[in-house]
């Protein structure tokens, strides 16, 4: 299934706010690793699709410096609003937060230095178009970075059985009900090379301590897709199931690995 225009699989969730600008803080230090290898960035217009409720705001705010400017859009008014008190609790004086559908944008073609968009291919499901998007709001010789989720690392250490073997390859089913390309990183570099753009390709992982509250993102997916799920396994079986996920989070001794963050850019041909 295709989303429709301005949906999305997680929106309209009260948790979503919370767990994505918990997920950006986590991610911060690989985006970082990408700026720097793109180079300096000091009075460049960067722009993040979909910053969601943090996203790279405050990494771009900085890459770009005091003589540079950050844009970030969204299409829903809620996370602006979450986006803008980060903003302004960050003191972030060059970040200005559109409301933008990135399939109608209205902002100005070519105006970009750098283009930013994170977690939106797989949810919106539509990557030829999107990219096409994205690379029109670029200007030529400009960075397009698009980063995406990579399955194959999720793991515990020790090995949780519940939650690896049985929650996550349930959402996995859940997300390809709801996506049609929920792994689409697998193939960014062919998505880049096919609009005739040498990528670079970085990738991360991230281990997390006992107690890290980024272990419980299959948990807050679970409540996420409840629906989703409840059409896959019987109610008894999914609490279960739950059930003996949280009693994994709890033991103290238990490192998390996080999915593999798949990081891609390269230049709008000239
Ligand atoms: C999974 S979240 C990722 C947020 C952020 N990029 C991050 O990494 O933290 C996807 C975001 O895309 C936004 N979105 C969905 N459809 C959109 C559209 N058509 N135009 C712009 N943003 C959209 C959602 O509202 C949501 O904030």
């Amino acid at each position: 299934m295709t989303m429709t225009q301005g949906s999305y699989l997680l929106a309209d969730q009260g948790s979503e706010l919370d767990r994505l600008q918990l997920q950006a803080r986590v991610w911060e230090p690989a985006g970082s690793k990408v700026l720097e290898q793109i180079g300096n960035g000091a009075g460049a217009l960067a722009l993040d699709v979909g910053c969601g409720a943090m996203g790279w705001l405050r990494l771009l705010s900085e890459w770009v410096g005091p003589q540079g400017t950050v844009t970030g859009t969204d299409i829903d008014e809620k996370m602006l609003s979450a986006a803008d008190a980060f903003v302004a609790s960050e003191g972030l004086g060059n970040v200005a937060l559109i409301e933008d559908d990135l399939f109608a944008s209205d902002l100005d073609p070519g105006s970009f230095d750098l283009v930013h968009a994170r977690f939106q291919l797989a949810p919106l499901g539509r990557a030829e178009e999107q990219l096409a998007s994205y690379l029109r709001l670029v200007r030529p010789g400009g960075t397009v970075v698009l980063e995406d989720v990579h399955p194959g690392s999720w793991h515990f250490l020790p090995p949780a059985p519940a939650i690896e073997d049985r929650l996550i390859p349930l959402l996995a089913q859940a997300f390809e009900i709801g996506s049609d390309d929920p792994w689409v990183a697998r193939r960014l570099p062919r998505l880049f090379r096919d609009a005739n753009i040498e990528p670079t390709v970085r990738a991360e992982v991230q281990a997390l301590e006992p107690g890290h509250p980024y272990q419980r993102l299959p948990l807050q997916f679970a409540t996420a897709l409840q629906g989703a799920l409840h059409k896959l396994v019987d109610a008894d079986e999914l609490a279960a199931m739950l059930d003996e996920a949280e009693a994994e989070l709890a033991d103290p001794g238990r490192w998390g690995l996080t999915f593999t963050l798949v990081q891609t850019w390269g230049q709008r041909p000239g």
